[in-house]
């Protein structure tokens, strides 16, 4: 079963170039000091929850179509959002990755195995993982907490997110976590926001009415939802002297009714691809935001075939300008 530290270890581990505290001796602790604001947030009733629910989807054999309905409009879906990284995979043909918040059951790191790749699956706890290895489906794992890594800096050619980093009580730590721990980038698929446009609000409307969504800013597992924002990563790498993102904007439907449907031929298969059609219609015309992005967060210098292939694909390249006041040392 999953062994997860119940308090908020500290783990020691070399001081990274791209954090350090003040301390030096050690990172990233899982506890927020005062200055964290230790007395205001309690990250710790977020990791309980999710492990919580990670528990839960063992005991309920709640596993992901692209295990249990390979052809279903849900598999499709996920599949949809994971070929986001292939211009990266064309680049790098043997590369080696981690996926961070892979709770179930390891999917997004079995993606990636079935695409030629290594990749090592962590989760906040490694229930769900334990049982995906022994059904053969992923290769190597292990419990991570994204916002605390214990692996060393330069581990793995890329570094996996998807569909996590929203949940995580103290996100900005997850990504430099991320970052310090690939070598080449890290890779975000997240649902994103930017300044409300005029048809918003009828997405809202319509996820409440089809999906009984509640509440946009807050989760029921208590957390508050971070959707990532273009403008945020790029400040968030600018503060590292990063030297540049890459962005694609994009669309997805959940109609939890026609999730079991046939991804093709089937009325589900059908109103799915409507749905996102229809919302990638109204982004282009600016009457509506992008719900999701793949943001590839690179730590060094993209080389010109990475620009290429991302470029083909859809994505855009953002420079990170040079700091002016900083000099290289
Ligand atoms: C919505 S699931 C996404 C799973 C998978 N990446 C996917 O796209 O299907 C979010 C996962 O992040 C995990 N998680 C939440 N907080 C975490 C943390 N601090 N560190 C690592 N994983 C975390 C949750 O337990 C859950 O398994």
């Amino acid at each position: 079963m999953a062994t997860f530290p119940t308090s908020g270890t500290i783990r020691r581990r070399t001081a990274s170039p791209l954090l350090a505290l003040p301390s030096g001796e050690y990172y990233a602790s899982a506890t927020p000091t005062r200055m964290q604001g230790a007395d205001r947030v309690n990250p710790e009733r977020s990791y309980a929850s999710h492990r919580e629910y990670e528990t839960g989807l063992v005991s309920q054999a709640a596993l992901p179509a692209c295990y249990t309905a390979p052809e279903s409009v849900d598999a499709w879906r996920h599949d949809r959002l994971l070929r986001l990284v292939e211009p990266i995979l064309q680049c790098y043909p043997k590369s080696d990755w981690m996926t961070v918040g892979d709770g179930q059951f390891g999917a997004d790191a079995h993606s990636l195995l079935a695409r030629g790749h290594r990749a090592v699956a962590t989760s906040l706890t490694d229930d769900s993982l334990a049982i995906a290895h022994g059904k053969g489906w992923i290769s190597e794992y292990h419990a991570e907490n994204a916002e605390a890594l214990s692996l060393a800096d330069d581990s793995f050619d890329f570094v996996l997110c998807k569909h996590a980093y929203h949940h995580f009580p103290r996100p900005a730590l997850a990504f430099y976590e991320m970052l310090r721990v690939c070598r080449v980038a890290a890779v975000l698929i997240e649902p994103v926001e930017a300044a409300p446009r005029p048809l918003d609000v009828g997405r809202t409307l319509a996820k409440r009415v089809l999906r009984g969504d509640t509440q946009a800013e807050f989760e029921p597992l208590g957390n508050f939802v971070y959707r990532l924002s273009v403008r945020e990563v790029f400040k968030m790498m600018a503060a590292l002297s990063g030297t540049a993102i890459a962005v694609k904007e994009f669309n997805d439907c959940w109609l939890p009714r026609y999730s079991a449907a046939p991804a093709h031929g089937s009325l589900g298969a059908a109103a799915t691809r409507l749905g996102i059609w229809a919302q990638d219609v109204l982004s282009r015309l600016r009457l509506m935001n992008f719900g999701l992005a793949a943001f590839v967060v690179f730590k060094a210098e993209p080389s010109a075939p990475m620009r290429t292939a991302l470029h083909e694909a859809g994505f855009r390249t953002i420079p990170i300008p040079r700091n002016p006041y900083l000099t290289p040392s």
